[in-house]
């Protein structure tokens, strides 16, 4: 995944660059749109290999769905609003039917290459297809299984690491002695690789290793974590079962 991650990366990157370049090093950059569009095409990347592009649009959507629902936990509840046809509502349920076709779509693709004997993408959703088919019958997820998977993996990827990334960004500007640490530490394990990192160089980054351990005690990213049990459930030690009761 890394040759992914650090193409993405080198893009915004390349564009910062340009931006200063063109504007003047004091001119601001809004980082934090540019960090959720950085996050989402590493995801897209690493998740659905040469779909990426399509798998972008999931991640708009997703954003959109997750402001519409915000704004309609802030309303009053009143039973059976949420299926009246509102504008919010309508374009809730057009963003999520989008999605799921978008998702289909790339899902039916992978199914015709394996049909034709191509050769199985090593993504997130290569390998996920993959062991299914290999399940025996009856023990695989199904289609529709798959598809929340990745959804869910869009979800939970792309605004954790986008939080985390602009955290670090803040907290190394204002305390630039970490930041000089940490700078000299890249340039002395990635110059040797001509700054193209692997997994090797990348688990040698000390310094910047703390820094994000760092930021993930200060501000945390998942503060709230809801568990319900919709179900009784009996557990059977004895033979290692447990079924619903
Ligand atoms: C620093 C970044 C991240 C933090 C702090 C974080 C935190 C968490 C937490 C607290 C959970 C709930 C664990 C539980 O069920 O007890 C979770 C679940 C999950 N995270 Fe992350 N996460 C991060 C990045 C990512 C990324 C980059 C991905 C994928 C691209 C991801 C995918 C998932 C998935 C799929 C689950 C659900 C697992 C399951 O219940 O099946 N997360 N994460």
């Amino acid at each position: 995944m890394i040759p992914a991650f650090h193409q993405s990366c080198s893009e915004v990157v390349g564009k910062w660059d340009n931006i200063v370049l063109d504007k003047g090093s004091s001119c601001e950059v809004d980082v934090w749109p540019w960090l959720m569009s950085m996050t989402a095409d590493v995801i897209s990347r690493t998740a659905f290999g040469s779909s990426y592009k399509e798998g972008h649009r999931i991640f708009e959507l997703q954003a959109e769905l997750s402001e519409l629902i915000i704004q309609a936990f802030r309303k009053a509840f009143i039973p059976g609003y949420s299926s009246l046809p509102t504008q919010g509502n309508r374009r809730m349920k057009a963003a999520a039917r989008e999605s799921q076709a978008i998702l289909r779509g790339i899902v039916d693709k992978r199914l015709r290459a394996r049909e034709a004997g191509e050769a199985t993408s090593q993504d997130l959703l290569g390998t996920l297809l993959e062991s299914n088919l290999g399940q025996g019958k009856g023990n695989g997820m199904s289609i529709e299984d798959e598809i929340e998977e990745c959804k869910l993996f869009c979800f939970a990827g792309q605004e954790t690491t986008s939080v985390l990334l602009v955290w670090t960004m803040i907290l190394l500007s204002q305390h630039q002695d970490w930041q000089e640490r940490a700078q000299e530490e890249v340039r002395l394990i990635l110059d040797d690789k001509n700054n193209k990192p692997d997994i090797e160089s990348l688990s040698h980054l000390k310094v910047m290793s703390m820094a994000f351990y760092e930021v993930l005690r200060l501000y945390p990213l998942v503060s709230l974590l809801r568990r319900e049990v919709n179900k009784d459930v009996v557990t059977d030690v004895r033979r290692n079962k447990c079924g619903n009761r």
